[in-house]
């Protein structure tokens, strides 16, 4: 069993943001990844019809003997992960907006949120959001059509620049401090962001504390590789190929095979 991969799946392309820290972080395990990029955006869809999709790629990782289940999408978190966890034996890492350190480092008591609609709507986002921002303004928005483009590989056009840039002014206006970026798919945009963002404004994803969160319940569980060389990795997409080779074409210096697959 230890042996055995990791696996993640995502709405699409953008869950490779997580997956490339899972490789950074635990270097010898194996991977497997799905993108689910034919039913993209998760965020546009009904809490049944996400449940839905989470079981469909649960059921192909496990059938593809994955140890564990990493749910690289901030929208299936927040509206399935609960029912995973209670349907399935095998430990689901999920990844909320990383909320908590931006509210508790924030100078200017003043945070921004850029997330689905999915995510925003969620339950899970909303108790997190009480817990920890009492003191502090949320400006939250939804960010409606980024994930499309993205899929379409359209992150470097001026569509996007556009699009974005008006989901972050009134951010900018209120005086943030940090940035929650709640969607697997917008680490692709910190570049663009970082142009449009006053310099003292921090950009938070949740792509590292998620690889952390992994290892930690590996080791607990007793699941981590026993592989000393670099881990194989394969990438799955139900979408555009070239979509896919063109994000994580950006991290060279891992090995990996991507392919499509029907789920
Ligand atoms: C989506 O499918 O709408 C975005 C994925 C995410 O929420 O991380």
């Amino acid at each position: 069993m230890q042996n055995h991969p990791i696996g993640i799946f995502d709405s699409g392309v953008g869950g490779t943001s997580i997956w490339t820290e899972i490789t950074r972080v635990l270097p010898n395990e194996n991977t497997i990844y799905l993108a689910d990029s034919k039913y993209a955006p998760y965020g546009r869809r009904s809490k049944d019809e996400i449940i839905k999709l989470s079981i469909k790629n649960t059921e192909k990782l496990l059938s593809l003997n994955c140890k564990i289940i990493v749910v690289a999408c901030n929208t299936a978190t927040t509206n399935a992960i609960k029912e995973l966890r209670s349907t399935y034996q095998i430990p689901f890492i999920g990844i909320e907006p990383a909320i908590k350190p931006a509210a508790l480092n924030s100078k200017t008591k003043k945070i921004g949120v850029l997330a689905t609609k999915g995510t925003l709507s969620s339950e899970l986002f909303a108790k997190t959001s009480d817990l920890y921002t009492q003191n502090i303004e949320v400006i939250d928005v939804i960010g409606t059509g980024l994930v499309e483009l993205i899929e379409e590989g359209k992150i470097k056009t001026k569509e996007m620049y556009t699009l974005l840039y008006s989901y972050i002014k009134p951010m900018i206006d209120k005086n943030i401090d940090y940035l929650v970026l709640g969607c697997s798919h917008y680490p692709y945009l910190i570049p663009i962001l970082k142009q449009m963002l006053p310099q003292q404004v921090k950009i938070i994803d949740s792509g590292e504390a998620v690889a952390k969160q992994t290892k930690s319940i590996l080791q607990s569980n007793n699941l981590l590789t026993l592989n000393t060389d670099p881990g194989a990795h394969i990438l799955h997409t139900n979408g555009s190929i070239e979509t896919l080779k063109s994000i994580v074409q950006t991290n060279p210096e891992i090995n990996y095979d991507i392919s499509t697959l029907v789920f």
